[in-house]
C-alpha cells in the first residue's frame, strides 16, 4: 500500500487523536489502555506553543481521483520547548546537577512512531526530517529509552540525523526506565546528518 505524508495542523491531530495514539501502542509494545491515559497529554500538547505535526497515511491509489489520504499510520509531532513544561523541568534539572543549562531555543521532538506493518521503509527519516524542515529554534532536543549497543530503529534514525549526547542513563521523574536525552543544531542539510563542512 502506498503512503502520503503531510503536515498536520492541530485541529487535524486532534480529530486523528485516536488513531494516532493506536499507532504509538502499537509501535511501542504498550497495552490499549495506554490510549486512555496518554489522551489528555497529547492533547494538552497540541495547544502549545510552536506545535507542529507531520503524519503519514495509507493511501490507496483510486482510478481517476488520485491518492487518497486513508488510515493514520505514523505521527511525528513537538513544539517549542519553555520553561514551566514538565519535560524541559526535569530535563533543567538533570543537566543543573552538572552546572549546565538548557539552550534557550529548542524544539522538543515529543513524539515519533511509525506503525510496525510500515517500518523500516524510511518513513521515520521522513517524517522527521520534514518536522524540522519546517522550525525555526536553533536546536531540537529529544528523549529515547536507552537500550543496549543503541540497537534499535530509533537511535539509528537519530544517529543518522546527526543527534548527540546532552544527557545519558537519565531518569525522569515517574519512570524506572533509564533514557537518554539527545539534541541536534538546526537546520539540518538537505543530505545526510551532518552539516557540510566548508572545503
Ligand atoms: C523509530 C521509528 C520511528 C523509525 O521509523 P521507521 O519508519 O521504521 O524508520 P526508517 O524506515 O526511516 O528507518 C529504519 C530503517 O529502514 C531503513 N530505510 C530507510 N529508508 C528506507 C527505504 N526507503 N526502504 C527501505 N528501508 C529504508 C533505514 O536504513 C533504517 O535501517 P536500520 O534501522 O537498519 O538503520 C520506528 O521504528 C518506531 O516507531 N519505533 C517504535 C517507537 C519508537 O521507538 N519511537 C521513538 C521513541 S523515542
Amino acid at each position: 500500500m502506498d503512503t502520503v505524508i503531510t503536515s498536520l495542523d492541530a485541529g487535524e491531530f486532534r480529530d486523528r487523536l485516536p488513531e494516532a495514539l493506536g499507532v504509538y501502542v502499537d509501535a511501542m509494545g504498550y497495552p490499549p489502555q495506554v490510549i486512555r491515559s496518554r489522551a489528555p497529554a497529547w492533547m494538552e500538547h497540541s495547544h502549545r506553543d510552536g506545535w507542529s505535526g507531520v503524519a503519514a497515511f495509507e493511501s490507496p491509489r483510486r482510478r481517476f481521483l488520485g491518492h487518497a489520504r486513508g488510515p493514520l499510520v505514523a505521527i511525528c509531532y513537538g513544539y517549542r520547548g519553555a520553561p514551566g513544561q514538565w519535560w524541559y523541568e526535569q530535563v533543567a534539572r538533570g543537566l543543573g546537577d552538572q552546572g549546565r543549562q538548557l539552550p534557550t531555543d529548542y524544539v522538543e521532538l515529543t513524539e515519533l512512531h511509525v506503525s510496525p506493518r510500515y517500518q523500516g521503509r524510511g518513513i521515520g527519516t521522513e517524517l522527521l526530517r520534514r518536522f524540522l524542515a519546517d522550525r525555526t529554534e536553533r536546536s531540537v532536543l529529544l528523549s529515547t529509552p536507552e537500550v543496549p549497543e543503541e540497537a534499535n530503529g530509533a537511535w539509528r534514525l537519530y544517529r543518522s540525523l546527526g543527534f548527540s549526547d546532552v544527557l545519558r542513563a537519565y531518569r525522569f521523574e515517574g519512570d524506572a526506565r533509564p533514557f537518554a536525552v539527545l539534541s541536534r543544531s538546526l537546520p539540518l542539510t538537505q543530505h545526510g546528518g551532518s552539516r557540510e563542512q566548508p572545503s
